[in-house]
This record gives C-alpha cells, structure tokens and sequence, in this order.
C-alpha cells in the first residue's frame, strides 16, 4: 500500500459548537476539497494518523470518513489509501479564469503577443545553458556570497563587459542584481536619490521603480539622437538622471560623443549620479555599438546591465557597475535586505559566460533579430501616412500614424493582437503628433510574426491617411524613411 504522507490537515474542531465531531470533520473536508485544498485523486490521512493529529478518537475518523465515502468524496479501494473521489474534478473544476464580465470581452489573451521587451527565448536552453546549469547544481552550497555577489560571476560580467561594451572595469565595482528594474532600485536605495530626471519619452516600467520610491520624476527632453543636453537643467538639477546612451528608448536614437561629453560635464558639475540604462546594448545591427558611458567616467556612471532581454527574463539576473562612492552603500544596502539571485543562479550565469555560451547564443539571436527587422521594415513599406522605426538595435519597432492611437490599437486587439500605445512612454503628456504604438519582433513564432506584420498592414492600410508625412520629429537611425504617400 502507498505511504500516505502526514498530512496536516487544517481543521478546526469547535467542541463547543453545536455540531458532533465527525461532522465537523466531514465538513472540513468536503470545504478542503470544494475550495482546491484537498485535490481529487488525492490520498486522506488514514483514519488513525488524522485522529492523532487532531486529539480525537479513531471511531470519530471513520464515522467522518464513512459519510463522505456514501456522499461520494472519498473513495477507498482495497489495497490503496483513501483518497478524494478522482470522479471530483469535473464537479468540482476551477472557475473560468475569465470573469463574465470580461467574456463579454473578446481576445483578453492575446493570440499574437508583440508587446515589446520578450526575447526570442526558445533557442536559450542549448548545450551550453544545460552544461552551465550542471555545473552549478553539482557544486557545493556551504559558501558564503560577498554582499555584492558571488565572485565568478563578478569576474565574468566583467570580461563580458570588455569585450562586448570596450568598458574594462574592476570586479570590485560589480554587484550582481536581479535584473535592471531591481538594479535601479538598488542605485536608489543607496544613493538615496528621491529626484531623479528621465528621457521622455522612456522605458516606463523604470518610471514605475521611481514612483515606487516615491521619487520626484523630471522628464528630459529627447529628439532622434537621444537625450538633448543643451536643454539640461541649470538650476536645481536633479539628484540623478537614467539616460539609454546605447539606443534611446523606444526610438533608438544613439548619444553621439558631443552629448556624452557634455551630460558627464553637466554631471560633474552639479554631482548628478548618471545611470546608464544599457539594456539590449548587444543586439546591434547596423552598426557596432559606442563603448558604454561608464568607460568615460567611472565616478559618475553607474552602469545598470541586465540577462533579460540576450537571455530571457526568466532567469531574473543583471549586474550594475557602481561608481566607487557608491560601493559600500550598495554593500549595507544588500546586507539590511538579502542577495536576489540565489548562488546557484549566479554560478551558472557566470559558467555560460565563461564558457562563450552568451557570446555564441547573443550572435545567433542577432541574426534572426536582423532578419526580423528587415521582414518588419518590409512587412510594412509602402504605407500611406505611417512611419515605421524599427531600431538598428534592440527587438521592437515604433510605429506612427496620423489616426487616434487608441482605436488603432483597440482594432488590433480585437484582431487577437497585443502591442503597446506610444503614448504610455512619456512621462509627460505627449506632443500631439506621437500617436502610434510600440511592437516587439523578438518573443514571438516566425508564423505568429508574418501574421502580425499582416495584421498591422491590413488595419493601417485599411483607412487612408489624410496626411501625407507624419508630424513626428523623431526617426530611429538606420529607420525605414518616411513611406511615401
Ligand atoms: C529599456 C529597458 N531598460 C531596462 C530593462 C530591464 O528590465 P529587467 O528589470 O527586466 O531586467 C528593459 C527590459 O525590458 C528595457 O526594455
């Protein structure tokens, strides 16, 4: 007979109440199982072990266990456990996870998903992924981690660094995190920064950290190469500003070397913390990337690094390049809250990148994110009034149009397609002209892809532009021109 686990059932007998024991006892259970607790098919405690544990008689159990047997909740078949009658689930299934409310609503799951920010994620389990993941487990766990994060990890994000980003930092500087968002808090927390300036338009679930922390968020001024520097703050100038040197977000315009120089001018004078927001700085296209800001000044720049879009954000793993002031508050930092990555996370990170498993798996994704882009860029030439601007980096397109942005996108929801309005990346309102939405190419089937890309045509292209041009002034460099008319 199968070995029933001690179970501790969480039952509450009242010897107060009016009802007999047994009764209470099938009555805990029939609720058990009713509410997923208990699940069908599922061995009860035997009749002596439920009995020790709640501090009755093994008669009270069975006389329980015998009325839900003649109710049907219980089966026993000779030779097994009692069990929860398997028949149950039908009975007694889930509720719809859709509310009636919302099924009156189609296409609340998307069927093709192009929100921006998912890699392609199915080639990331390869060889080396596997190999990287058993040499972690098999090592041992009696170590003690460094506050800022276990050492070969550290040593690894670092030569990944020199020769994907031409930033050669000391490991010392690194503090592994669990991701960008959760190294941008770490930066906040322990720099204490409460007013901070973002490009507008930016990445706003980096916004969302800043609201979270109650900070004061100041939108910066962008155009198409990125942040306008001339038009940063003289007077009372933020704390700290978060700035996508590599491929401003979302529109992908690169800080040429003027800006560079005059934002870390501009810092230093003031004693602003620039962070640098070096997401998907690897998945270049066109052109190869600058070196990352840090390399300028390493007193200055923090450098935010994340796994979530070369790998996956499954795996909840990033890095941030401290400039030194900052290293013991970050310390203090991770010893009042804890590391987020778990050793065997970070050891296996630091395997694959040790082994060239990153290297080889970010110059295959950038082959396919090259081909996505260039279907993209032709998926949707030719159409009247609508600027398309995929990136020469990264995995998503802008696309903008003269029409009312939330109809487009309610169209093409109902249509089973999700992507992301343009609007929601200002942090001010937006110019009127920025009417369009955002898709990512990455996280998606090549089928669900062209699917897409014909969706978007056909409802685009399903009402002619009273314009000829957009109003925009941004265009992505490397972007397809303006379609004409
Ligand atoms: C612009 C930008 N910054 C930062 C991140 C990092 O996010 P995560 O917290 O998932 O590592 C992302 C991820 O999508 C991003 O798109």
């Amino acid at each position: 007979m199968r070995q029933v686990p001690e179970v501790a059932l969480p039952i509450v007998l009242d010897r107060t109440a009016g009802g007999s024991l047994p009764n209470q006892i099938a009555e805990s259970i029939r609720h058990l199982t009713a509410s997923g607790v208990l699940r069908a098919g599922e061995p009860v405690p035997s009749s002596r072990a439920l009995a020790r544990h709640l501090g009755v008689s093994r008669g009270t159990v069975i006389v329980a266990y015998d009325q839900l047997l003649a109710e049907g909740w219980l089966v026993a078949i000779a030779g097994s456990a009692t069990s929860i009658n398997p028949q149950l689930p039908r009975a007694w299934a889930a509720p719809p996870a859709v509310s009636a409310r919302g099924a009156s609503r189609p296409q609340e799951v998307p069927r093709i998903d192009l929100r921006p920010g998912r890699p392609l994620q199915d080639e990331v389990a390869g060889p080396s992924w596997r190999a990287a993941w058993r040499v972690a487990a098999a090592a041992p766990v009696g170590v003690s981690v460094p506050l800022l994060g276990w050492p070969g990890l550290r040593a690894a994000v670092v030569e990944h660094l020199r020769r994907l980003r031409g930033f050669n930092c000391e490991p010392d500087r690194v503090a592994v995190t669990a991701g960008g968002r959760e190294g941008l808090s770490l930066l906040l927390h322990a720099s204490g920064a409460k007013d901070v300036g973002v490009e507008d338009p930016g990445f706003p679930s980096l916004r969302r950290v800043l609201h979270r922390r109650n900070a004061i968020i100041r939108s910066l001024p962008t155009d198409d190469q990125g942040l306008v520097t001339t038009k940063l703050p003289e007077t009372e100038p933020p704390e700290a500003v978060i700035v996508t040197p590599a491929h401003q977000y979302p529109f992908g315009g690169t800080l040429h070397i003027d800006r560079r120089l005059a934002l870390l001018e501009w810092a230093r004078r003031h004693g602003v913390l620039v962070i640098e927001d070096d997401y998907d700085s690897e998945l270049r296209y066109a052109s190869e990337p600058l070196p990352a800001l840090a390399s300028l000044d390493a007193d200055q720049v923090a450098l935010l690094g994340t796994f979530s879009k070369t790998l996956t954000p499954a795996l909840a793993t990033g890095f941030v390049v401290l400039p030194r002031h900052l290293v013991a508050a970050v310390e203090a930092v991770r010893g009042d809250l804890g590391q987020p990555v778990s050793l065997v996370t970070q050891r296996a990170v630091a395997e694959y990148l040790a082994s060239g498993g990153l290297a080889r798996h970010t110059q295959r994704m950038r082959r396919v994110y090259r081909r996505r882009r260039n279907q993209v860029v032709a998926a949707l030439a030719g159409l009247t009034g609508v600027r398309v601007s995929p990136m020469d980096g990264g995995l998503h397109a802008v696309v903008q149009f003269d029409r009312d942005e939330r109809s487009v996108i309610d169209a093409l929801r109902m249509q089973g397609l999700a992507v992301a309005s343009l609007g929601e990346y200002w942090a001010s309102e937006p110019p009127g002209s920025q009417r369009g939405f955002v898709f990512g190419f990455g996280g998606v089937s090549d089928a669900d892809l062209a699917e897409g890309l014909a969706t978007i045509r056909a409802t685009l292209g399903g009402r002619p532009s009273t314009i000829g041009r957009p109003a925009s002034p941004h265009r992505a460099p490397g972007a397809a021109p303006d379609q004409p008319s």
